[in-house]
């Protein structure tokens, strides 16, 4: 490494992330780390050391030094502490075979305010009230501005203009966080939008998540009954002076032209209202003793729009718009008319049967926007407070002849880099595969919930545990999720119980239900998902107690290590269930105990990785006995599950709770239990994601494609052939006679069962990790069923590896690329093995 000796590199260094982030503004970390590519035509390439630099405006602030390290994710900032509310800017070059890159390009982070000192301003809404307000003061730049920050937060939500600018190009601010202990504020950079001179600073706030009707027992004002803004400007003069205002009493408020807005039941802008003249005096509110931090997520963006495919009347007489797919957010539109003519728009996600608009399975949510013209100019509206899960939109109120070209649909989502792309020659499998992306579209809005249409749209942390591996394949899903095991951390009991959703909305609902299995096994299955995918060691650094901490409540609940107390949700909407129950037939206790075995294993991985060895001592001996338990109370001495349910043998085959020698029973009785269903799964949440791995990892590869490539009802492609375009709740949410699952619970948007996309990405394709954040990558394409090719490519925090294999004239080959700095196994089907460094190659 000592050769200093430049020259044009073979190699660059390429994507310079901060805390994975691209030039993050209000960093919520003071402690941040840097990740980078090297982009090599160098095979085998490795980086034998690196340098950062880091600069802030008067110049350089830490030098790394050269650092003997092949860490090139997530290398940890060590100069001294870092100011608040500072930008920095930084770079970094590496060594490769003893010679130096260039000086990647710089990129920038800038870190937040050290604390919050803005007060929170109130209006006068009373509890009962679903109207917006409007927050303003006038902001006086008294001298030309070298840079304006706006940092902002509310409870409610907020969306702020300055003059007639909206600034706020995220949606949803300040985010869904667990409010009884925490707010978050966003940070904007304003700086082009004060010029010196005077201008009006106005913020809309609705009651959203913190006061407006939450969860499914239709209750309002969980968080608390009065909506709030809290603002902090900071000024910086190009001559060096600072000036900063905050919210208070000097603000004022009015009604807002947004007379109603509930995330639920949609929203109604009377546009007449927009330039209101009577304005009253803001009162200070104290937030409670929840703190106010930085946003540690992912910002909720408009993502893209759709135009409609088709208008047109129904059997019912309902004028409808058909946006082509299923999705989450919302229509703009733009209309022309008359002062107090309306627009009222409906929205759903699928036609019944007659052809007729479907909104029953929405519960009491109304999901309706209506806009009153003010009259004159051509008028564009979107809403700003409310989001749909719909594909259809029945336009109730227009004034004029309705023009498909005055509308699109918005799609709203967190704003997640999407990593990960599948392929093959099965065109059902493909679209499989989209209404699986779709899935995570419509669901990853600030939090991961369980469905964006009803009275529910909660962060249910069974659904995100069964979909976290396909999530984080997909979609570069890490600060999204660490923001919500933040909260998951600060709502989980004294004694270590989960609650079902986290935010917790359902303790204040007088439902004291928590702790279920496979729901509160996302304590520990989601971040150690992260880890594996991304490499990152803090999150599991931070979510340890918490993991620990969900064990022991276990532990606490199980008797001779057989968890069988308390409610659970199993195999929760498995085929195999009595009439009319939701919880499958697979015992709870048996679904519990396995989950308690995986989840000790997990966390005993953990305490390893994180250096606390005695802990890891204790939960592989726990772990030990919860199987030993396991195999005493569920397999008879012959080898007999004591449940003869499918996924009862999926669990204890994947999570390894067979006994060596049972393990062929198991597997044989497995698929004996395919035939008995005539070659369907009957399973619930629980079975369904494994079902796949279940059989290819236990040599029933023919069988897990017969399984996925089924079309008829059940199986995954069953809906992909009528029509589907998300991924639904029930595997028979639309029957083959064209009737409903019940409507009380039939969400056509529901990430769950597309869980079975790690199986396509992992197996199919052949790409998992082997080592933390892909640092060794296993390609191992499995090809099976009709499938003639397969392709998968993901953007690693190393760089691409992606997968190719396909047959041509009935001989194999396979192309793989594996990114700079890693390396890979390769295992062929004939079981050929090939350990590689980064490079391209090509088997035959
Ligand atoms: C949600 C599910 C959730 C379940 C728990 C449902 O209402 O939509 O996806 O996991 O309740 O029972």
């Amino acid at each position: 490494m000592g050769n200093q000796f430049y020259r044009e590199s073979m190699f660059t260094v390429q994507n310079l992330t901060c805390e994975s982030l691209v030039n993050p503004l209000g960093l919520a970390v003071m402690n941040p780390r840097f990740s980078w590519h090297i982009e090599s035509d160098i095979p085998g390439t490795v980086q034998q050391g690196y340098c950062i630099e880091l600069m802030d405006e008067d110049g350089l602030v830490w030098n790394s030094g050269e650092i003997v390290s092949a860490q090139s994710v997530l290398a940890d900032y060590t100069g001294q502490p870092l100011a608040y509310a500072t930008r920095y800017t930084w770079r970094v070059k590496v060594c490769v075979n003893d010679i130096w890159s260039n000086w990647s390009k710089p990129a920038w982070f800038e870190t937040t305010l050290e604390k919050w000192e803005a007060p929170f301003i109130c209006a006068d809404d009373r509890p009962e009230d679903s109207y917006a307000v409007v927050f303003r003061r006038e902001i006086h730049a008294e001298k030309p501005l070298k840079s304006a920050r706006l940092y902002a937060s509310a409870l409610g939500l907020y969306e702020i203009f300055i003059g007639d600018k909206q600034i706020t190009d995220t949606c949803f601010n300040p985010g869904w966080s667990a409010y009884d202990f925490r707010v978050l504020f966003q940070t904007f950079d304003v700086t082009d939008m004060l010029t010196s001179g005077i201008h009006t600073l106005t913020a809309h706030v609705a009651a959203g998540w913190f006061k407006g009707d939450l969860g499914f027992e239709k209750c309002r004002n969980l968080y608390g009954s009065t909506m709030a803004f809290s603002a902090h400007l900071h000024l910086v003069y190009t001559d060096g002076s600072c000036q900063t205002i905050l919210t208070g009493d000097d603000w004022q408020f009015c009604a807002s032209p947004i007379i109603y807005s509930e995330i639920y039941h949609g929203e109604t802008y009377d546009a007449r209202l927009e330039s209101p003249d009577t304005w009253q005096s803001a009162r200070i509110l104290e937030p409670g003793s929840r703190s106010v931090e930085p946003f540690d997520g992912l910002p909720v963006r408009r993502q893209e729009v759709l135009p409609p495919i088709a208008l047109f009347t129904t059997p019912g007489g309902d004028r409808v718009l058909d946006f082509g797919r299923n999705i989450t957010g919302r229509v703009r539109f733009s209309v022309n008319g008359q002062a107090a003519d309306r627009v009222k728009l409906r929205h759903a996600e699928v036609l019944d049967h007659s052809g007729n608009f479907y909104t029953e399975n929405l519960r009491s949510a109304k999901c309706t926007d209506t806009y009153i013209l003010k009259g004159g100019a051509t008028e564009v509206y979107e809403p700003y407070f409310t989001f749909h899960g719909f594909r259809y939109v029945a336009v109730d109120e227009y004034p004029g002849e309705i023009h498909p070209g005055n509308f699109e649909a918005v799609v709203i989502h967190s704003d997640m880099e999407r990593t990960g792309t599948f392929a093959c020659s099965h065109p059902l499998i493909n679209q499989l595969h989209s209404n699986i992306v779709w899935g995570w579209k419509g669901n990853a809005l600030d939090i991961p919930t369980d469905c964006p249409q009803r009275d529910e749209r909660l962060g249910w942390t069974g659904d995100i545990q069964i979909f976290a591996s396909t999530a984080c394949f997909l979609y570069n899903t890490l600060p999204f999720l660490v923001k919500w095991l933040h909260d998951l951390r600060l709502e989980q009991r004294p004694d270590g119980g989960v609650p079902h959703v986290i935010p917790d909305v359902l303790k204040k609902l007088n439902n004291d239900s928590h702790s279920a299995c496979g729901w509160g096994d996302a304590a520990v299955i989601v971040p150690w998902t992260l880890y594996e995918c991304f490499g990152d060691i803090r999150v599991l650094e931070d979510q340890y107690d918490s993991m620990c901490a969900w064990i022991s409540r276990i532990h606490s609940q199980a008797s001779g290590n057989i968890w069988n107390t308390g409610n659970h949700f199993a195999d929760w909407v498995a085929l195999d269930a009595k009439e009319g129950d939701y919880i499958g037939a697979t015992p709870p206790d048996l679904c519990a105990t396995a989950y308690y075995a995986y989840s000790t294993g997990l966390v005993a991985k953990t305490a390893e990785i994180l250096g606390r060895s005695g802990d890891a001592e204790q939960y592989r001996k726990l772990h030990a006995d919860i199987v030993t338990a396991y195999q005493r109370e569920f397999f008879t001495p012959s080898g007999r599950l004591a449940a003869q349910t499918q996924t009862a043998h999926i669990l204890s085959l994947v999570f390894a709770l067979t006994p060596q020698a049972f393990i062929p029973r198991t597997i044989d009785t497995l698929v004996k239990l395919i035939e008995q269903n005539s070659g369907h799964m009957v399973t619930g949440f629980l079975g369904t994601p494994y079902f796949c791995h279940a059989l290819s990892r236990n040599n029933k590869l023919n069988e897990a494609y017969a399984l996925l490539l089924r079309e008829d009802y059940p199986s995954w492609l069953y809906q992909v052939t009528m029509s589907a375009t998300t991924v639904w709740e029930h595997l028979d949410g639309i029957k083959p006679d064209g009737s409903m699952w019940s409507a009380n619970m039939n969400s056509f948007n529901h990430y769950a069962y597309g869980a079975v996309g790690d199986w396509l990405h992992k197996v199919v394709a052949g790409i998992s990790p082997l080592e933390a954040g892909y640092k060794r990558i296993l390609i191992a394409p499995q090809p099976g069923g009709s499938l003639t090719w397969a392709q998968a490519a993901l953007k690693t925090p190393y760089g691409m590896v992606a997968s190719r294999w396909e047959y041509t004239d009935g001989s194999f080959s396979l192309k793989v690329t594996i990114p700079a700095n890693t390396s890979a196994e390769i295992v062929l089907p004939d079981k050929r093995r090939f350990t590689v460094g980064s490079g391209e190659y090509t088997y035959q």
